[in-house]
């Protein structure tokens, strides 16, 4: 379906609309875990987008630090590149399994979040393509760790213009989906939502 641009994940400044997020109001962000349909599935989903969120911010809160010169580039790599392939990798497969188990048993089960689920899954196709990126200016980085001057500042720019940009969008998307999927779980259960 076509989505209508200012919905489109680069372009979006806030919230999506009301009329796609229709149970937002109703379901107030601060009261989801005290809601007695607020089960198990909901609470693992919020813990895995806060590890995301987390684990996004340690990246770039490192990587300004060494860009600002106060970290080793040893003492960097072994902080920086184990954490960036487990970041990307699980977010890759965090998005599979929406797309393909989650997404479509919402969109099933209540016809009025096709829209948001649609445009959630064009999320992933955007986040996906940063992701990509990120994974090649972020091995160029390390690449470049160990040599001296332009090359190495040259590398960490390209890694960070791309990686902030990711972060970004990931919160953007991280947020509106939440607004989606926990209310939903709120209002339907899980047991009728997901079959357990
Ligand atoms: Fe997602
Ligand atoms: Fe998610």
């Amino acid at each position: 379906m076509m989505q209508k641009p200012e919905l489109l994940l680069p372009n979006r400044t806030g919230k999506l609309p009301a009329d796609i997020s229709y149970l937002r109001e109703k379901y107030p962000r601060e009261t989801w875990d005290e809601h007695r349909n607020f089960g198990q599935t909901a609470q693992f989903w919020l813990q895995m987008h806060d590890m995301f969120r987390e684990l996004g911010g340690m990246l770039k809160t490192a990587t300004a630090q060494f860009r600002e010169g106060g970290v080793a580039p040893d003492q960097f790599q072994r902080f920086f590149a184990p954490r960036l392939d487990y970041f990307l990798g699980h977010l890759e497969g965090h998005h599979g399994i929406e797309d393909y188990s989650y997404f479509p048993l919402f969109r099933s089960y209540d016809k009025r979040l096709i829209v948001g689920f649609d445009l959630l899954e064009e999320d992933h196709v955007m986040i996906h393509e940063l992701l990509l990126s990120s994974a090649e200016t972020g091995r160029a980085f390390i690449e470049a760790l160990h040599t001296e001057g332009d090359a190495r500042r040259f590398a960490a720019d390209a890694y960070a213009d791309n990686s902030d940009r990711l972060l970004n969008w990931l919160l953007r998307h991280l947020d509106d989906e939440e607004d989606l999927v926990i209310p939903s779980i709120l209002e339907h259960t899980e047991d009728a939502l997901f079959g357990h």
